[in-house]
């Protein structure tokens, strides 16, 4: 049985009337990147902040290493490293700086920590630049290294690729999976089920504060069906016929194309001819994780 890292019961905050975080159970095992999805305002921050002992729970626990944490008991937490929002640097200190100064409030860091975290996100080059003059990307890294300094062995990353472009993205999501593939557990939030897909091994989507679902990504994807796209001329009206099948779950229209969920392209073809209509193109996809997760936090 794999080593729990981080586990909470029933973990829920309420601000007044507004219930952020309802009742949220979770397991994270050693070694694993876990991902947690929701929407905005799915309540992913406000859990978060609870693990990190940041904000105080209304209700439930939260246990890291097999330890409770609290606001005022967080031992635990200094195995933990942290990401949540944009990187609280100082901006006219140099990046290698801004991590000496960290690095001070762990004196049994060996010096060369350092310069081994600014390598490990790719940052030794721009190391003696100012954290000010660093792209959006590179003070993403340095808020990552930053985080990974004292050696944590849970990294708990709220959204880190929050306004990075697509190729910082995936630079992000290749020192996650380095991280993981030398033990670290990640904990990571998004709203982007892409790139949750992409480097997660479970997932736990959260909505309106609920937990809706939580499993393996493989699992979850098993669940999938194949969808049905076609490319018509008129996709309103083309809808509607399809509409009419009588195995049909879903369909959408996606500019000139529609969707067809629950049928196959045999049916989708034979029935749009039968009414006249004949599509400039017809493709089967698997419905993939996004669907799911459309599915799973519609309101
Ligand atoms: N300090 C607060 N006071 C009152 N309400 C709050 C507070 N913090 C969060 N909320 C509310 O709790 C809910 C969950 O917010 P939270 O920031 O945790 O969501 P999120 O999943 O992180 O969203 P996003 O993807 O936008 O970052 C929202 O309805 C939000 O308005
Ligand atoms: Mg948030």
């Amino acid at each position: 049985m794999a080593t729990i890292v981080l586990q909470t019961r029933d973990l829920t905050k309420r601000f007044g009337s507004v219930t952020a975080v309802n009742q949220v159970n979770l397991v994270v095992y050693a070694g694993e990147v876990f991902g947690f999805l929701g929407p905005n305002g799915a309540g992913k921050t406000t859990t978060i902040g609870m693990i990190l002992g940041l904000i105080h729970p209304t209700a439930g626990q939260i246990e890291i290493f097999g330890q409770q944490v609290t606001p005022h008991h967080n031992a635990a937490l200094r195995r933990v490293g942290a990401l949540v929002g944009s990187p609280a640097l100082i901006p006219y200190l140099s990046g290698r700086d801004n991590l000496r100064l960290l690095a001070r409030l762990y004196p049994e860091l060996p010096p060369q920590r350092v310069d081994e975290v600014l390598a490990l996100v790719g940052l030794s080059e721009a190391a003696d630049r100012k954290f000010k003059a660093y792209s959006t990307g590179m003070k993403q890294r340095l808020g990552l290294a930053a985080a990974l300094l004292h050696k944590p062995a849970l990294v708990v990353l709220d959204e880190p690729t929050n306004g990075l472009d697509p190729a910082g993205m995936r630079e992000m999501r290749q020192f996650i999976r380095a991280l993981a593939d030398e033990g670290v557990t990640v904990f990571l939030s998004s709203h982007l089920l892409h790139e949750v897909e992409q480097v997660c091994d479970r997932v736990a989507v959260l909505n309106r504060g609920q937990i809706v679902t939580m499993g393996r990504v493989d699992e979850l994807l098993k669940g999938s069906h194949e969808v049905v796209k076609v490319r018509v001329p008129e996709p309103k009206a083309a809808a509607d016929v399809l509409a009419m099948l009588p195995d049909v779950t879903r369909v959408e229209t996606n500019g000139r194309f529609v969707q067809v969920h629950g049928v196959s392209g045999e049916q989708v073809l034979s029935h749009l001819t039968h009414h006249g209509i004949v599509p400039g193109e017809l493709r089967v996809e698997r419905s993939d994780l996004e669907d799911l997760f459309l599915e799973l936090t519609k309101s």
